[in-house]
């Protein structure tokens, strides 16, 4: 059997407050094979933004690990899993994050600029196109919409052809059309590159693109 793509074991985060604790994820243990595309359900509130963070080593866990291609992500200092990230992972926040004083494209060349023998502008303009965004490349986000900056989000995530895509609600903000469209990109990477893929989403459709649902209520895997 292959080793699995990202495993984790065991999760637990805790958010302290002054007179309570929040127990956002009790013990949360899962395997995504590489090329696996899974979708990521549950109630608001139950977790999955906090998962996703983890996993793609943004946030730390209160105990737990996370492995990826066989990797503990937690055991590396800071630099190392930066540079660790950038090459491996792919993220897309719930709140996209774009840089404000840099254009929809520049925003989307950004990972690239790391790999010489690579046409950053021209992949960007690329693959913004495909996400319907052609007459949108020189705008900056406060000059898009909601929807808008979230393709251009995507388009961020997807562009270095990461071997793990984590994408936090990536259709929250999409109409019907565009969230078929952004699926469909996404389900091609999948195939081609064999791109492993959360996906925490609210919706039935874009779960029906993915191979299995992981559900989470209450900090706790389902089933
Ligand atoms: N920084 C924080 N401090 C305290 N509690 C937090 C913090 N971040 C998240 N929580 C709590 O942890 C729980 C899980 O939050 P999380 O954002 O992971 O949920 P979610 O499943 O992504 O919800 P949604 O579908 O609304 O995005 C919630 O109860 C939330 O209030
Ligand atoms: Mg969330």
């Amino acid at each position: 059997m292959n080793e699995p793509l990202l495993k984790a074991e065991n999760i637990v985060k805790e958010y302290k407050a002054e007179t309570h604790t929040v127990y956002a994820l009790k013990g949360v243990s899962l395997s995504i094979m590489e090329g696996e595309m899974v979708a990521l359900m549950g109630p608001s509130g139950s977790g999955k933004s906090t998962l996703l963070h983890i996993l793609g080593g943004i946030d730390i866990p209160t105990s737990g690990k996370v492995f990826i291609q066989g990797k503990d992500i937690f055991s590396m200092d800071d630099k190392t899993l930066a540079r660790f990230r950038n090459k491996n992972i792919g993220f897309v926040f719930q709140f996209h994050y774009l840089l404000p004083e840099f254009t929809a494209v520049e925003n989307v060349m950004i990972p690239l600029q790391i790999y010489s023998n690579r046409e950053p502008r021209k992949e960007a303009e690329e693959i913004l196109t495909k996400l319907g965004l052609k007459d949108r490349l020189d705008h900056k986000p406060s000059q898009l919409s909601g929807g808008e900056q979230q393709r251009v989000a995507i388009a961020r995530a997807i562009i270095g052809k990461p071997k793990l895509l984590l994408a936090d609600e990536p259709t929250g903000n999409l109409d019907g059309e565009n969230t078929k469209r952004v699926m469909e990109i996404l389900k091609q990477l999948n195939k081609e590159n064999k791109m492993g893929m959360v996906i925490a989403t609210h919706d039935r459709e874009v779960a029906e693109y993915c191979d299995r649902i992981i559900f989470l209520k209450d900090g706790i895997i389902q089933g």
